[in-house]
């Protein structure tokens, strides 16, 4: 089991704000209690119970509502409960696959399957072995990760930068917000959520296939969480088939607290919905390259639009890999102080593997009941990929926010 004290921020060199998320079986817990945690940055072998965690988190928090632990629930037709099912090794994802639990349901990969039925009635978050004995998380997504597994349309705004939209934008519940395009529909969600059941969203999209997709995924998203949570995803979005050029007449009556851009040539739809936004509103653009951001500047500059230019943002997410060192046996490394003026022969007999340990069914055995803090060195660095869209090689997606002056 795990103290709460294992997720803080982390004072290692080179981060920022790092926030660990331990993944194994706590997700749902943690966000139904919206405890600060952003992104999977380690994981460890750990054996979590739910029930450990009720009365710690309640404590903690001083909470007086009881859990929302509500398990995958039967379901006999095709909509049913969303499941994420990952295969993990060496630290990493091999296998991540989204479908929808039934009954009859099996899913079904090249590292064995796994009977629907065998999900149903137990609580997410748990480890499964398929039919070839590999080890299967199974729980429920996170809004981030089913708007990076649905069904896309065109590109979407991608999570991380979507995550630092809504807090510049600074949205909150009861807000109404404008968006344009609506595209596969990744934006509308977290607006959605932003905005909750007093708050609305107003999307706008020029293209019939991406209307559809957009209020498809929406659809399905709302249809799988009312299923396994307590209480309902707000019906709060207003999803129209109509070109954003044109709907400034439509758009007369109504203020909106903030705007979000993600189309082509913004700097067109500036004219038409900044008289809509409140005076010192956030809107905020989404962009692809530098190039529409030099458009977008010079299109509201001379149009003398009443905006003010605040930031240019392009963010980059860095994931670290942090693991304990190990001897070529796959002991761990014991932690060797540091000696002064000492001309040793670097040891030739003891290599230290660098290679990671697979997550799931390691061979630390019992010899991790005796380490105690402090006594294993570890290796601490990034990974060399970034999180953002697959095309960029130097530039990642830009926002851009404005505010009404
Ligand atoms: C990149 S996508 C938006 C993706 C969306 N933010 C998401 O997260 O899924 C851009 C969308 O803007 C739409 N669009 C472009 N011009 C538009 C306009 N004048 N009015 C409304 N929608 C427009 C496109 O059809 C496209 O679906």
């Amino acid at each position: 089991m795990v103290p709460l004290e294992t997720i803080q921020h982390s004072s290692l060199p080179g981060f920022d704000v790092t926030i660990m998320f331990l993944q194994i079986g706590l997700q749902s817990v943690l966000e139904s209690h919206c405890l600060p945690i952003s992104r999977v940055l380690t994981t460890g072998k750990l054996q979590v119970q739910h029930l450990f965690w009720e009365p710690v988190v309640r404590h903690r928090y001083n909470m007086s509502h009881p859990m929302k632990l509500v398990p995958y629930t039967p379901r006999s037709d095709a909509a049913g409960e969303l499941v994420l099912a990952e295969v993990r090794r060496r630290r990493q994802r091999e296998f991540r696959h989204l479908c929808r639990l039934t009954v009859l349901g099996r899913l079904n990969s090249c590292w064995g399957r796994v009977d629907h039925s065998r999900i149903l009635g137990k609580l997410p978050g748990q480890m499964l072995a398929t039919s070839q004995g590999v080890p299967l998380l199974v729980r429920r997504p996170s809004l981030e990760d089913y708007v990076l597994l649905m069904k896309r349309g065109p590109t979407i705004s991608y999570p991380k930068d979507i995550k630092a939209m809504l807090l510049l934008m600074d949205i909150h519940p009861g807000d109404t917000v404008l968006e344009s395009g609506s595209g596969s529909g990744a934006m509308s969600l977290f607006l959605s959520r932003a905005v909750g059941p007093q708050g609305r969203v107003i999307s706008y999209e020029i293209r019939q296939d991406h209307h559809a997709l957009a209020k498809k995924n929406y659809r399905l998203w709302r249809d799988a969480w009312v299923i396994g949570h307590v209480e309902e995803w707000p019906d709060n979005v207003d999803f129209i088939k109509q070109d954003i050029l044109t709907a400034a007449e439509d758009m007369k009556s109504v203020t909106f607290d903030a705007v979000a851009l993600d189309m082509l040539d913004p700097q067109t739809a500036l004219p038409i919905v900044y008289p809509n936004l409140k005076q010192g509103g956030v809107c905020a653009v989404y962009l692809a390259n530098i190039t529409q951001v030099i458009d977008l500047l010079q299109g509201i500059r001379t149009s003398k639009l009443p905006l003010l230019c605040e930031q240019i943002i392009e963010l980059i997410q860095r994931e670290w890999l942090i693991k304990p060192v190990r001897k070529k046996d796959s002991r761990l490394a014991p932690r060797v102080e540091a000696q002064q003026n000492v001309d040793e022969e670097p040891q030739q007999d003891e290599e230290y593997l660098v290679q990671e340990q697979a997550v799931i069914g390691g061979s630390e055995g019992d010899e991790s009941l005796s380490e105690h803090v402090g006594s294993v060195p570890y290796i601490a660095r990034p990974y060399p990929w970034q999180v953002g869209h697959t095309g960029e090689k130097c530039l990642d997606r830009t926002f851009i926010i404005l505010n009404f002056v």
